[in-house]
């Protein structure tokens, strides 16, 4: 048998690493894309540029009490070291890019700031990163995509690639966000992040990756943030990674409850808004 090669539990003789490793990676995507091949991930990243925002000034007292309803968790190695229990058994979403505030003119000047071995140690199901097109740091984000990409390809760890906007939130638009995305999932990037924007469809279609969209700042009301999410799922996206439209409402649990039904059950629209309001309302979910 040749050095290194492992027979299988049917005998086949397996050669290359890469494919013991893909095993971990599918298996990590599994964990994270539930078994109608989609998901609800609870981003509550916002802190690494934005410090102590509204409604997360104290992780563990926001992030807690919505565990049960998310399928992940999207967040940085600070906040699961310092406020998130290591009893919880749910997949990780470790945001690996930043180095910039909120204060900064630019925020699209990003680097990788955590290693991929601390990544590993933290028990990670995938790892996050921004990428900024048509910046002056656009080179840069890619690169640090694609370094992060070869990394998560030797240890089966896959990398969500967010498409983000920085402060000027016009920009996302259906061709923007169509290039963003499919640039992302050309490096390799195997989960994309983006918006929600008109012919959604059209972003879908030309990104052949699976696409989950952020909600954005706190939109007016919770129909709103509903109607977002119906509509993105309806047009192919396999998700949410929704951070201020859930917990920035005065009635999370009911908003992430609602939320799961529009992804995980079909639900209508009108059924989901009811169901907001009949949890916000005291009834149980
Ligand atoms: C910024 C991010 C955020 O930190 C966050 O994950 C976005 O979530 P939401 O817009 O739903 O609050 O990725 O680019």
């Amino acid at each position: 048998m040749t050095p290194g090669a492992n027979r299988n539990c049917a005998g086949v003789v397996s050669v290359h690493k890469e494919e013991a490793m893909d095993w971990g990676m599918k298996n990590r995507m599994q964990r994270i894309f539930k078994e109608d091949g989609k998901t609800v991930m609870l981003a509550v990243d916002h802190g690494y540029f934005l410090g102590p925002v509204s409604r997360l000034e104290e992780p563990r007292k926001t992030i807690e009490p919505l565990i049960p309803y998310a399928d992940s968790l999207m967040l940085t190695r600070g906040v699961l070291r310092n406020c998130i229990d290591p009893k919880y058994n749910i997949p990780l979403v470790l945001r690996v890019s930043g180095g910039n505030s909120i204060m900064s003119k630019d925020l699209s000047n990003e680097g990788i700031t955590v290693s991929f071995e601390d990544a590993i140690r933290l028990n990670v199901a995938a790892v996050a990163l921004s990428i900024y097109i048509g910046t002056d740091h656009e080179h840069q984000t890619l690169i640090n995509l694609t370094k992060l990409i070869d990394e998560s390809q030797k240890y089966g760890i896959p990398v969500l690639a967010v498409t983000a906007v920085g402060k000027e939130l016009e920009k996302r638009d259906t061709r923007y966000l169509s290039l963003s995305c499919r640039i992302a999932a050309e490096l390799g990037a195997h989960i994309v992040k983006t918006y929600y924007c008109e012919d959604f469809e059209k972003v879908i279609k030309s990104c052949p990756v699976p696409i989950v969209i952020a909600g954005g700042p706190k939109l007016k009301n919770e129909l709103d943030a509903l109607k977002m999410a119906y509509e993105a799922v309806a047009q192919g996206a396999k998700g949410v990674d929704m951070g201020r439209n859930i917990w920035q409402s005065r009635w999370p649990v009911a908003m992430i409850s609602a939320i799961r039904s529009i992804v995980h059950e079909k639900a209508s629209l009108k059924k989901a808004n009811n169901l907001f309001n009949s949890l916000k309302n005291g009834a149980h979910p």
